[in-house]
């Protein structure tokens, strides 16, 4: 309990480094101790001073504690966020949530858009150990695929292979990322766990793969949040809540949530809206 409500604290820390990754999307760095224990799958809030706080996926924590987020803009906070420079101050309360599982064995991955940055810490932390790692990444075109280098730099292992998946055709394979994950399962090789998060209509089909091919699956959820610690209730899925439950979610919690999982979210006034 300690540890939780050390990890509620919000602590001001300052900017290090802000890097353009495309035309929306930034990668901010910082110094925070806290998140030095932090998992893959884990998340922060981050505090943009006079304007709100985000929930965002961890991409790296360096030994010497420096934190790494990829923040794409998408409304006020973010756009706030991205007008910040070097040596700006801005809050941070985490880690928190549920992280991914590290297995061994055989390990198939699946991201798109931001979903990218948890699955790229995860994937670090795999492959030393894996047996056979295969990274599906994707995205509508080239410009809008995250984290091409690290994901190329990943691809340099002997036990890694990454597929490029864009809709339009202009970077790897053309079509949805869904579609190399369903020629992979079709060949017949065994995996042993597969990891996903990105758009939810896409872990969704994901996670009907894994069911039909009765495959282990863990999966990151996004929903609003608020408190970031269970008590109020925006972040809601079925009986769990997602930043306390998850945001990783295992299949067999998916399940259960199978009925409101790529189909329904929880809008600002706690109204169910369908997932487009
Ligand atoms: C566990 C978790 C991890 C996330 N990781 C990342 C990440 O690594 N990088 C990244 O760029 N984004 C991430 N997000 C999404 C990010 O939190 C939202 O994009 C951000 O809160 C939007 O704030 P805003 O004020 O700029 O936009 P708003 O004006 O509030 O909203 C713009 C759009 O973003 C959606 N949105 C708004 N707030 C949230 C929220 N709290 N959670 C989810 N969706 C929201 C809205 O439905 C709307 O479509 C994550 C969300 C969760 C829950
Ligand atoms: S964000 Fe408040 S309960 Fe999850």
């Amino acid at each position: 309990m300690a540890y939780r409500i050390a990890n509620n604290m919000i602590r001001t820390t300052k900017i290090l480094d802000v890097k353009d990754e495309n035309s929306t999307t930034k990668i901010f760095t910082f110094k925070d101790k806290l998140c030095l224990k932090a998992k893959p799958g884990q998340f922060l809030m981050l505090w943009i001073p006079g304007v709100d706080e985000v929930p965002l996926s961890i991409l790296n924590v360096e030994k010497d504690g420096t934190v790494s987020v990829l923040v794409k803009r998408v409304g006020d906070a973010t756009e706030a966020l991205h007008k910040k420079r070097i040596n700006d101050i801005i809050g941070i309360r985490g880690p928190f949530g549920r992280g991914f599982t590290l297995k061994t064995g055989k390990l198939l991955l699946v991201g798109g858009g931001t979903g990218l940055a948890p699955l790229i810490f995860l994937a670090k932390k795999l492959a030393v150990k894996a047996e056979k790692l295969v990274f599906i990444a994707g995205a509508k075109m080239k410009e809008e695929l995250l984290l091409l280098d690290e994901l190329k730099n990943l691809s340099h292992k002997e036990n890694v292979k990454v597929v490029f998946t864009t809709e339009d055709g202009s970077y790897g394979f053309k079509g949805l990322a869904t579609k190399p994950l369903e020629l992979t399962l079709q060949q017949g090789e065994r995996f042993d766990m597969i990891y996903t998060c990105g758009p939810e209509k896409m872990m969704r089909k994901v996670f009907d793969l894994a069911e039909a091919y009765k495959i282990n699956l863990e999966a990151s959820l996004e929903r609003l949040m608020r408190c970031a610690i269970g008590l109020c209730g925006s972040c809601v899925i079925g009986k769990y809540r997602v930043c306390r439950d998850g945001p990783v979610f295992t299949k067999e919690q998916l399940k259960e949530v199978k009925n409101e999982f790529g189909v329904f979210k929880r809008n600002f006034e706690g109204k169910k809206v369908p997932i487009e």
